[in-house]
């Protein structure tokens, strides 16, 4: 199992601030940040912005990958097309640390106009700080990765 911090970070237009915000508290806790932008708040199309984060991913890239856009959620659906990628939306920090521990989730996805800085961040520290637990878990992620091939 890999433990290394790499994360990579992308948003749409919906708060370009909270996901610099995640970058520079993800950072100081030594996570190696790659933030592919957008870098203006000029309106874009979350589809993109949530497949680019999930190539990193899925790639090797980055191990983890968090995105935003207004609900969290079509930029959630968007990163969940690409093949080996686990994104929820989560809103609270007991489904941010057990998709990690239950789902082996490699990405998670904020609702910016959902929830304000302050959870955003105790939900990013809830999902990059849990593990895997595997076992009966791995069996059920397994069944999940048979569903891509
Ligand atoms: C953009 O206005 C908004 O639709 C988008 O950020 C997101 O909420 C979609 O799921």
């Amino acid at each position: 199992m890999s433990t290394e911090k790499t994360l990579v970070l992308s948003s749409d237009h919906a708060d370009i601030n909270l996901r610099r915000t995640i970058a520079a508290h993800a950072e100081a806790q030594g996570w190696v940040v790659t933030d592919i932008g957008p870098q203006t708040s000029e309106s874009t199309h979350y589809p993109l912005h949530g497949e680019a984060a999930a190539k990193m991913v899925a790639s090797g890239a980055a191990r983890l990958g968090i995105v935003i856009c207004g609900t969290g959620q079509g930029i959630m659906m968007a990163a969940n097309k690409v093949k080996g990628i686990r994104c929820g939306v989560c809103h609270d920090t007991f489904s941010a640390r057990m998709i990690r521990q239950h789902n082996d989730a490699n990405m998670l996805s904020m609702g910016a106009r959902v929830i304000g800085e302050g959870l955003a961040l105790d939900i990013v520290d809830a999902f990059l700080s849990a593990e895997f637990e595997g076992g009966r878990h791995g069996t059920r992620v397994d069944m999940i990765k048979a569903m891509e091939d």
